[in-house]
């Protein structure tokens, strides 16, 4: 089996860290016998911006469009280019124009990071966030009246359609029944928000009628980030609206310690286009060009990758090694507390497959 791979490492640390998840998954295909075939791209950065005044070329489409996947670092240069401008023409395009409605991000306490909640140790959490990437609350539909004048009122409306809830749904129950505890929970605020919140709660309970091996339960958005934090051990897998997700995806990376180990997915799940695999950091200009960053939030994001491709074997094996290698001290990066830099925490996970 051959994949070819679109890669974008982006700007500051995305250069680092991107290079360590391209050399564990040539280790790992290796192992497992397949090919991956990886195209460099300098696009989607503010390097790229400087030179031609874009973030991408007219034809980018044309060039990262057939690629099985795209293993993409972090895009952003507060210094040189406005945040608003390479976000939105960068990571945002891609979301939409190759309709990457699933937004997924696992939520698991590993070895050796410090998790911020009380009492929690390996094992007592390990979720998944999956949030819609294309509607809900995020439209722009609304308006703005009588701007600048005590009359002034804005609206924004949230769009639900059938097809959009259904697709969220039906790829959030199919990933519960991938997982042994064949739970699922549905973020909610039908209380609150009396139109778009009880639909969304009748298409789970629609949705849940293919799914009779699922357990599932619901809860209002404002208790179940306090339950996040109070019993992250209760969750499986969660499914939330755009802006429920948005939050909650934040949320829950947090509750497992460093943001330099959290890998994200937004993925085109009938596999029309190509889906991004990234860590959830951004290009973290603090501390970019000294070999520091945290290598594992984009070595976990192949891995996702891997998943998505049908190499769940590969992606496993990727996941292990991580956790084998973060119980020891030594080849921690210095947001663990460690003394390893980025390219001997990358080589570790690489010689621990
Ligand atoms: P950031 O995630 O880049 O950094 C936040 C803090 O976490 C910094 O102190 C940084 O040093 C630390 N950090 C991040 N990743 C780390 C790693 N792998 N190892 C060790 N420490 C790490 O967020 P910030 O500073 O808000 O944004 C910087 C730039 O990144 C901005 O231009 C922003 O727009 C962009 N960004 C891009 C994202 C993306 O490409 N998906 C996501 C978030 C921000
Ligand atoms: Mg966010």
């Amino acid at each position: 089996k051959q994949y070819r791979i679109a890669v974008i490492p982006g700007d500051g640390i995305g250069k680092e860290v991107v290079p360590e998840g391209v050399r564990v998954l040539e280790q790992v295909a290796q192992k497992f016998q397949f090919e991956i075939k990886f195209d460099w791209f300098d696009f989607a950065s503010c390097d790229y911006y400087e030179k031609h005044g874009n973030m991408m070329p007219e034809d980018w489409k044309d060039k990262i469009g057939k690629h099985d996947a795209i293993f993409f670092g972090a895009v952003g240069w507060p210094a040189k280019v406005p945040d608003h401008i390479s976000l939105w023409q960068s990571l945002i395009l891609f979301r939409r124009d190759f309709d990457q409605y699933a937004n997924v991000r696992p939520v698991r306490l590993m070895p050796g990071v410090p998790s911020p909640l009380a009492n929690r140790k390996p094992g007592d959490i390990d979720f998944w966030v999956v949030r819609e990437n294309t509607e809900g609350e995020y439209s722009s539909i609304g308006g703005r009246m009588f701007k600048d004048t005590d009359r002034e009122v804005v609206v924004q409306e949230t769009v639900m359609s059938r097809q959009g809830v259904d697709r969220i749904l039906k790829y959030a129950f199919e990933l519960a029944m991938k997982t042994p505890k064949k739970h699922l929970t549905s973020a909610t605020k039908s209380n609150g928000i009396s139109i778009t919140m009880p639909y969304w709660d009748e298409r789970v309970e629609a949705m849940a009628k293919n799914y009779p091996e699922i357990k599932w339960d619901k809860y209002h958005i404002d208790i179940l980030t306090a339950l996040f934090v109070m019993h992250p051990d209760r969750f499986n897998v969660v499914v939330a609206s755009n802006l429920f997700g948005d939050i909650l995806s934040d949320l829950g990376p947090a509750c497992t310690g460093t943001i330099g180990i959290a890998p994200a997915g937004n993925i085109n799940p009938e596999r029309l286009y190509p889906s991004v695999f990234e860590p959830v950091h951004g290009s973290a200009p603090d501390i970019a060009g000294q070999n520091i960053a945290n290598p594992i939030g984009q070595i976990w994001s192949g891995a996702m990758m891997l998943e998505h491709l049908g190499e769940p074997d590969a992606a496993a094996a990727i996941v292990t090694a991580i956790e084998n290698t973060l119980k020891e001290p030594k080849l921690r990066t210095r947001d663990l507390g460690g003394k390893a830099n980025t390219e001997e925490a990358g080589k570790a996970i690489t010689a621990a497959i």
